[in-house]
């Protein structure tokens, strides 16, 4: 990777992570039943440290080694929220917690910590993944992200509001054909990835045994492109729908139980979700037709 690539992207990534990070510290705390002392202290302190992190990733100077630090710093932060989050997932799928938070929400805010300590890591080790393989890992997660924000809303909003619940279960579904779609294209593009997945979870990454290196190589073909196209406009449809619904919520000319922060949360992330298919966009097309 080039030098000025790793500090772009080591910057935004960190810049959009960390605030995002912060804010999961929040909505957890948030719904965690008040005798949890612990982890309400342990949420606490994670909000500050990435708030930190955050201010620190708006004032690194772009030069390698500073972002190289700041990384490795951000790194250590998402190794402890990740693991905070596995411990709330844990008490709450084994019924040995209370509260309003939703299994599948910390599922889902532990994948976006787990993906960026992921690229962070891939920075920091000069890790490149092969265009097409990079682009359905991207489409895949964010068509994830995206159908699972659509039920969260649906869920959080009340079930008097009949017909924004009905419009937020539709983008649920389409974003779950797109994933099926997504997940179709993987396993015929990047058959590795397919394999990689039959072995164990320990496994991965490690040298595999003779007879596991035979299979095609990933590639681009104009099915994808026109995929990244499809994804790109449900996406911005999912965010035009999340602005509108927070535009109702901060003016509450809506009944539901979403606060202003997490409406402007996943529109946010909605966003960042376009700029990340917009740069593919301009890597499957250089030629712009
Ligand atoms: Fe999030
Ligand atoms: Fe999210």
């Amino acid at each position: 990777m080039e030098k000025d690539c790793f500090i772009i992207e080591s910057l935004r990534q960190n810049r959009f992570w960390t605030q995002i990070m912060a804010e999961h510290s929040l909505f957890i705390g948030e719904g965690l039943p008040c005798n949890e002392t612990g982890l309400i202290n342990e949420a606490v302190q994670l909000e500050s440290i990435f708030a930190n992190l955050k201010v620190l990733s708006e004032q690194t100077p772009s030069n390698r080694e500073a972002v190289f630090g700041l990384n490795e710093q951000v790194i250590q932060a998402l190794n402890r929220i990740i693991n905070f989050k596995s411990n709330v997932l844990n008490r709450i799928i084994t019924c040995n917690i209370g509260g309003s938070n939703l299994p599948l929400l910390i599922d889902h805010v532990r994948r976006e910590a787990i993906r960026f300590r992921t690229n962070l890591l891939k920075l920091n080790n000069q890790i490149n993944t092969p265009l097409a393989e990079l682009t359905l890992e991207v489409e895949v997660f964010w068509l994830r992200i995206m159908g699972d924000h659509a039920r969260f809303i649906a869920h959080l909003l009340d079930p008097s509001e009949r017909l924004l619940v009905e419009k937020a279960m539709q983008f649920g579904d389409r974003f779950e054909t797109l994933r099926l779609q997504g997940v179709d294209l993987q396993s015929a593009l990047v058959p590795r990835d397919f394999e990689n997945h039959l072995l164990p979870a320990d496994m991965m990454g490690c040298p595999l045994p003779p007879g596991f290196d035979s299979l095609p190589r990933p590639y681009v073909i104009p099915r994808l492109q026109r995929f990244n196209e499809e994804v790109l406009e449900a996406t911005t449809q999912i965010r035009d729908f999340k602005q509108a619904a927070s535009d109702l919520v901060k003016a509450c000319k809506v009944l539901s139980i979403i606060s202003p922060l997490l409406a402007n949360h996943v529109w946010r992330e909605a966003q960042m979700a376009i700029e990340e298919l917009g740069i593919l966009e301009r890597k499957l097309n250089p030629s712009g037709n």
